[in-house]
């Protein structure tokens, strides 16, 4: 069977790295149609992250759940692959907590141990989860928790939120960052003018990818503030990702 090259993802690479580099304020989330690549995508990051992080992996593939609290309840008997760990594998959360013996040269003190083990049945594994960040993060490296097929938690909440709200915010995030490019039109800091701009903005009203016939500053432009990419060997240009897509659209229904 002849392997497929990983088809280059530099540019969602790229961004991703750039997220995890940043003081974390939202949870990141990845969406597309099944197959697409997302699983693949994130793998490829992972191994590729410097040795500072520690990722946690869990895939919900398997699991059986019907709400947020059955997700909390299971997240102790998942498997985590922790990449970037000394003992490389798949191991419970309560395996990797338990572990008395340093794991990943995280020294968990005795205190943790109590902590962890007070309760029989622990009931909010998520309160685990952040000790172990912390614990992580005592070591001066940086953990992150990569939850796969999250489609499978039917209701679950994020801070409180549920995650379309979560995404609707995401969207206004960055509609509001495309409509900064407006602002420093007015103020004169970008030489293109907003009829020009809303004009590329367009070319995405209904397709989501494009093929250029001659390429003009405002696509140059658009390059530069992270908001298309242009990809010279295929003469394509498109959003640099769904949620620029998405921002776009949001962009120039409102003008
Ligand atoms: N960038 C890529 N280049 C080549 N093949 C890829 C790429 N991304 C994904 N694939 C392949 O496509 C299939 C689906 O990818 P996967 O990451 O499982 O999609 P998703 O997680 O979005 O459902 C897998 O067989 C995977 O090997
Ligand atoms: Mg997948």
């Amino acid at each position: 069977m002849r392997r497929i090259e990983f088809h280059n993802r530099a540019e969602e690479k790229k961004e991703i790295k750039s997220l995890l580099e940043t003081e974390p304020t939202l949870i990141t989330f990845i969406y597309g149609p099944i197959n697409s690549g997302k699983t693949e995508l994130i793998n490829h990051v992972i191994e590729e992250l410097p040795e500072e992080y520690v990722v946690f992996y869990i895939n919900l593939r398997t699991k059986f759940l019907v709400s947020y609290d059955d997700f909390i309840e299971s997240l102790f008997e998942m498997e985590m692959e922790s990449e970037g760990m000394k003992r490389k594998g798949k191991e419970t959360l309560t395996e990797l907590v338990s572990s008395v013996t340093k794991v990943a040269g995280i020294p968990i003190n005795k205190e943790f141990l109590d902590y962890v083990f007070k309760d029989n049945k622990p009931k909010n594994a998520s309160s685990y989860i952040i000790k172990l960040f912390e614990e992580v993060k005592v070591t001066g490296k940086q953990p992150v928790l990569i939850l796969d097929e999250l489609q499978k938690i039917g209701d679950v909440k994020v801070n409180g939120k549920d995650v379309e709200s979560e995404s609707k915010k995401l969207l206004k995030i960055r509609t509001s960052r495309m409509l900064s490019i407006f602002d420093d039109i007015s103020l004169g800091e970008v030489k293109y003018s907003e009829k020009n701009i809303i004009k590329e903005f367009r070319n995405f009203e209904q397709e989501e990818i494009l093929l250029y016939d001659r390429i003009n500053k405002e696509k140059i432009f658009l390059v530069g503030r992270n908001v298309l990419f242009i990809d010279p060997t295929q003469r394509t240009i498109k959003p640099q990702s769904r949620l620029n897509l998405l921002a776009i659209r949001e962009v120039i229904k409102d003008v």
